[in-house]
């Protein structure tokens, strides 16, 4: 049995006794509200924007609303089993933290990155670390604690700064390499664009790739002597249009087990099956990159279809517990959470995230326990039914 996420409730109401209320949000439009107040205006539009009028960003979070679970009564679910067995590891339960390349700057001490590796080792809520951080991946690596992260590769045009970030994630103890498909070039952001904002070509978040020796021996000055000629090199450099050709190469690159992240459609699974991933990653980068996409949600149980029983990991949309158990109940393996817990960190630092995983926990577990699931394998698309209104 797992932890009981749901007294996560008891000790909000007990504290309440002593006229003690949580300092955090409990719904997420109020987290999100707080966390504009917070943030400078240029991060909180940054990471609360999206591609185009945002309509398949707000898609997103509406499919969830489309599916229904069925109650079942006289099961007794007293107590429920949310571990679950990713690549040889069991971890807590099928919750993760999505990769944001800018959550170094959404603590108020500028090291999100350390924030949300500290927040995964309290939780046991592991951490995809982004390429675009703060700290170097060597320093989020060592904030782990038992909770072991994966590292998320956007893949730079030179082969062997993609190579030297692999072998650095090995080597730093990193659970398997998140290869990010739907971002070698920036999707048509508005809000960004209307300020003319983008945080990297300001010299933010590069630290992995300013750390790098490989990425290093190609300046043709040293950092310190020429940090404009870094990122312009950086700038040139950062997005590659992989095609199935690289496919091979990239699964050379390590042994640890390699996802690709983005991937919607059944025939794009089975070619990336084919080619030796070992999981998939359902994902339209919360709506970031392409606007008029279908929600994430939809392209859910074709992609689980096509993986055919390898682990597909799902993101985009998820806000709340409910929504957790409704993208399991529609198969995926493991169900990632961006915005939130970038709003939480901002409010509460390692606090604030921390608030936010149990509470996703939390709802997760009662609502299995109300329903009747005990356990993530009762959760099958039979529990789910489409919304009539
Ligand atoms: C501000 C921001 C930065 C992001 N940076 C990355 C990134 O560096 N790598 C990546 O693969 N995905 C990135 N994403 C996409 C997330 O991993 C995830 O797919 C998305 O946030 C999920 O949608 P949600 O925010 O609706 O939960 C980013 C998302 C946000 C909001």
């Amino acid at each position: 049995m797992s932890q009981p996420f749901g007294n996560y409730q008891n000790e909000i109401y007990f504290n309440g006794l002593s006229g003690v209320q949580p300092p955090y949000p409990m719904v997420f439009a109020e987290l999100a509200e707080r966390a504009e107040a917070a943030l400078p205006p240029g991060i909180w539009s940054y990471v609360a924007g999206g591609a185009g009028d945002e309509h398949t960003q707000r898609a997103n979070v509406a499919a969830f609303a489309r599916w229904g679970l069925m109650p079942r009564m006289f099961v007794g679910a007293s107590q429920r089993d949310l571990t679950v067995e990713l690549f040889g590891h069991t971890y807590a339960s099928p919750l993760f933290m999505s990769p944001i390349g800018v959550i170094g700057l959404c603590a108020q001490d500028g090291h999100g990155d350390l924030a949300t590796a500290q927040a995964a080792a309290r939780t046991g809520v592991p951490m995809v670390a982004s390429t675009l951080s703060v700290d170097p991946l060597e320093d989020v690596a060592a904030s782990f604690g038992d909770t072991p992260g994966f590292f998320q590769l956007y893949t730079p045009t030179d082969r062997e700064v993609a190579e030297s970030l692999v072998h650095r994630a090995e080597k730093a103890g990193y659970a398997g390499i998140v290869v990010t498909l739907d971002t070698w070039v920036t999707g048509w952001r508005p809000r960004d664009l209307r300020t003319a904002n983008f945080p990297q070509l300001r010299g933010h978040c590069l630290a992995n790739y300013l750390d790098d020796p490989v990425f290093k021996s190609r300046l043709a000055k040293p950092v310190e002597d020429d940090p404009q000629g870094a990122i312009l090199h950086w700038a040139l450099s950062f997005g590659n249009p992989l095609t199935w050709d690289d496919l091979p190469w990239l699964r050379s690159l390590t042994s640890l087990p390699l996802l690709v992240k983005g991937i919607c459609h059944p025939d794009d699974v089975r070619r990336a099956a084919d080619g030796g991933v070992d999981g998939i990653y359902c994902s339209n980068h919360g709506g970031r990159q392409a606007n008029g996409g279908l929600p994430a949600l939809d392209c859910l149980p074709g992609v689980v279809e096509a993986a055919n029983g390898l682990p597909v990991l799902f993101d985009s949309g998820v806000r709340s517990g409910v929504d957790v158990v409704k993208a399991l109940a529609l198969g995926a393996t493991a169900v990632g959470v961006g915005r939130p817990y970038a709003y939480g960190l901002a409010l509460g630092g390692v606090d604030g995230i921390v608030h936010v995983l149990r509470s996703l926990l939390a709802e997760a577990d009662l609502t299995m326990a109300v329903d009747g699931y005990p356990t993530i394998a009762d959760l099958t698309p039979d529990t789910v039914r489409a919304v009539a209104y």
